[in-house]
């Protein structure tokens, strides 16, 4: 199974100067729960915001400039690369832009926070087209800057 994960605000913003620009308690608590004991590919720029790999779970980061190895953390040259290091293990597209981009036309599930404000930023997530895929609302929480977990499946 080959998935995506991300936050977007509403502008399509996902980070700004290689951040994520908004700090929601309890936000990433969907992230966590589904790639734990699963894989997690994500660019090189986006793991070195995060500077180690994640706890439980495998980190194969992206690049053709730098290796990443350890524990549970491998480094490859390609998605394609990735998708084979990843066997048969649930993989999580994870960012960021250039490579959600790329992985659009692979992936069967969207794991999407809505963030509901505009925000500043330089990196987006990409257009894609509705119709290809079911949307439902998971779950909505309200706050400061409320947010909503949705799916997008592929039909
Ligand atoms: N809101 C969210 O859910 C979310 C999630 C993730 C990231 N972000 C944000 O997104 C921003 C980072 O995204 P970004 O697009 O600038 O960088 P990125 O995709 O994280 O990293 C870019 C680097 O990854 C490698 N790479 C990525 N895709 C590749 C591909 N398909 N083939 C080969 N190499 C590839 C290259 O590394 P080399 O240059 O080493 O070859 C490239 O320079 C940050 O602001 C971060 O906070 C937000």
């Amino acid at each position: 199974m080959i998935a995506l994960i991300v936050a977007f605000a509403k502008n399509q913003v996902i980070g700004n100067n290689g951040c994520i620009p908004w700090k929601i308690k309890g936000e990433q608590k969907r992230f966590k729960e589904l790639t734990t004991e699963n894989v997690v590919i994500m660019g090189r720029r986006s793991y070195e915001e995060i500077g180690k790999p994640l706890p439980n779970r495998t980190t194969i980061v992206i690049s053709n400039t730098k290796n990443f190895n350890g524990e549970n953390c491998f480094t490859a040259k390609t998605l394609k690369e990735a998708i084979e290091l990843a066997g048969d293990k649930d993989i999580y597209i994870s960012g960021g832009a250039k490579l959600y981009e790329e992985a659009l036309p692979l992936v069967e599930k969207m794991y999407i926070t809505e963030i509901d404000c505009d925000i500043n930023g330089d990196a987006f997530f990409p257009p894609f087209d509705k119709e290809q895929f079911i949307k439902e609302i998971d779950e909505r929480y309200e706050g400061e800057i409320p947010y909503t977990y949705v799916t997008y499946t592929r039909k």
